[in-house]
């Protein structure tokens, strides 16, 4: 019984935390597997393809991630049981990023960080919170704990996810048939959906166009996209030409179509575009040891494993 690391740079830090926990157990990084016939648990972050078909008597696979969409686009990825990573160290970092970045705009930082270049003493009038709609894509474990630290702010939040939600303080839209209803009510848009056959390039630039069509506050220019789910939720082209008609206001971008973002990107140097490098969630390589070991010790006494990923959702 031996639990393999495959996770590219972070995997040693996986696994001298996942010693700590359990010394007694057989832990081994990628690329060094031993004998692949004694691993029985994967814990892994963009594996290479084919690398899980490889091991004959997988049981289990732990994603480092809460997103499952880079795993599951393997077509060799054998048919085990796929946990996806929930903790609350994730959970936290999550909603400090979405509240970060919501203040960040609603306050018109990028604004004040060039009048600070320019050394410009100058007062830009600001709506208060609560005039401010948070539209949040995806009200799952980590789009519920950023509507609540949020609304603790004193923000109006509406959220859109699947099926209808009930969460104190947030209005719920769900499907398809109340998508636009829910753009319509939103001032900031915050995205924190995972990357599906259903998801891919929803954030485009129709989109954007159908977003705070009603009551928008005059104090804020324009629409704000966040989004803090996958690269390939957006079009990166359809963001910066919004931006540049005026249909966009402000963007922070912590994923993008191609990461690391290119150098060439016009991203970098938008005056209103915050740039983070995938890091909205970076959780600590404890917590994620801790989680895969407690996976491992559950599937090895018979208890239900936690979190698994509904292959056919594709989340
Ligand atoms: P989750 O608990 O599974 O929640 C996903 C939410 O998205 C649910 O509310 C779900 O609706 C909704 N959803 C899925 N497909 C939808 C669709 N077609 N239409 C409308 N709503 C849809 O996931 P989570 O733990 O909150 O994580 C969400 C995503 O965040 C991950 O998949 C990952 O891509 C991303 N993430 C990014 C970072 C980072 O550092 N940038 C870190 C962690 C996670 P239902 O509730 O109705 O099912
Ligand atoms: C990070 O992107 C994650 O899915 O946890």
């Amino acid at each position: 019984m031996a639990l393999l690391i495959a996770a590219t740079a972070r995997g040693q830090q996986f696994a001298a935390h996942a010693r700590e926990v359990a010394p007694d157990l057989d832990v081994r990084v990628a690329p060094d597997l031993g004998n692949p016939a004694e691993i029985d648990t994967a814990l892994v972050w963009l594996p290479p393809r084919g690398l899980l078909a490889s091991l004959p008597n997988l049981k289990l696979i732990v994603s480092v991630g809460a997103g499952v969409d880079a795993i599951l686009a393997d077509p060799t990825l054998p048919n085990v049981p796929l946990t996806r990573f929930v903790d609350p160290d994730l959970t936290g970092r999550m909603a400090e990023y979405i509240t970060l970045q919501v203040l960040t705009h609603h306050r018109r930082m990028t604004e004040y960080r060039m009048l600070q270049t320019e050394r410009t003493w100058k007062y830009i009038p600001e709506a208060a919170a609560h005039e401010v709609r948070v539209g949040i894509m995806g009200l799952g474990v980590l789009g519920s704990a950023s509507a609540k630290a949020l609304r603790a702010l004193g923000y109006q939040v509406r959220a859109w996810s699947r099926s209808p939600k009930q969460q104190e303080g947030v209005v719920s839209f769900a499907g398809d048939d109340q998508l636009d209803a829910f753009l319509a009510e939103t001032d900031i848009l915050a995205v924190i959906l995972p990357l599906t056959d259903d998801t891919r390039g929803l954030l485009n630039r129709a989109l954007f166009r159908k977003l705070s069509l009603t009551g928008r506050t005059p104090l804020l220019p324009g629409p704000v996209l966040i989004n803090a789910g996958r690269g390939g939720l957006q079009l990166d082209s359809d963001i910066l030409a919004a931006l540049d008609a005026g249909e966009l206001y402000a963007a922070s971008l912590d994923v993008f179509q191609t990461e690391p973002l290119p150098a060439g990107s016009p991203f970098w140097s938008h005056p209103r575009v915050v740039v983070t490098p995938h890091n909205a969630a970076e959780s600590a390589p404890a917590a994620i040891a801790r989680y895969a070991i407690r996976q491992m010790r559950r599937l090895n006494e018979g208890q239900a494993l936690e979190n698994v990923v509904d292959r056919g959702r594709g989340y």
